[in-house]
């Protein structure tokens, strides 16, 4: 399963790009609304440093303009997604860019239906929101679940990116259900290195070791 980090702020990407565990970014408006700057520059930035899929979403709502700003981020760099939300125009600027050649994930993703249609319309990534769904008192996993059995069934190419991630959980879940890609805000990313029983097994050894090293003295 791929890891991508769901944000638009380079700082917070560079130590995971570091440690070479990264394999592609997501961005969307409310993420990039937080940061400083150009949106295109740091979309470009993201891009030179990842060197992976990096989803830039549109701000049109009609397909026309979806899909005019689709190809003006498409032609930032070569690595761009470019993301359009799961509306009928949504679609349409799918079909069209998906047709030149421009890889796109739909987004807001809250149905198998929906995901169903985004991969019909040629869709790279389709990106289930799972976190607004638990958020509401249904199982967003479910969700992944019937996505992936349906993709499975008929062999689309187009990829399961699971989103609106909130906890490790739901990436070890994704992992089992056989999901593409999970797209993770950098602080449950840091969840997932952290275990107590790690630290007091480290701090044994070393005192351990310590301990006999003394003892030869
Ligand atoms: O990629 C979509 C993600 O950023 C949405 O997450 O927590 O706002 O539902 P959240």
């Amino acid at each position: 399963m791929k890891l991508f980090v769901d944000t638009g702020n380079l700082k917070e990407i560079e130590p995971f790009a570091a440690l070479g565990i990264i394999d592609g970014v997501t961005t969307n408006p409310s993420l990039m609304a937080r940061e400083s700057g150009d949106p295109r520059k740091i979309l470009k930035q993201i891009c030179e440093l990842v060197q992976g899929p990096v989803s830039a979403e549109v701000v049109a709502t009609d397909a026309a303009g979806m899909i005019r700003e689709g190809r003006e981020l498409a032609a930032l760099d070569t690595h761009i997604v470019v993301k359009v939300p799961f509306t009928k125009d949504g679609v349409k600027a799918c079909k069209t860019l998906a047709s030149e050649g421009t890889r796109v994930n739909v987004t807001l993703i809250f149905s198998a239906t929906q995901a169903w249609l985004a991969a019909k319309a040629g869709a790279a990534y389709v990106s289930p929101f799972v976190g607004r769904l638990d958020d509401i008192g249904t199982t967003g996993m479910n969700l992944i679940r019937e996505i992936v059995d349906i993709f499975d069934n008929f062999d689309f190419t187009t990829e399961v990116l699971v989103a609106s991630v909130r906890s490790p959980i739901h990436i070890v879940e994704s992992a089992r259900m056989g999901a593409d890609v999970v797209t993770v805000p950098p602080a449950v990313i840091e969840q997932c290195f952290k275990h107590p029983l790690t630290d007091i097994g480290l701090a044994k050894f070393l005192k351990d070791w310590e301990q006999a090293q003394a003892a030869k003295v």
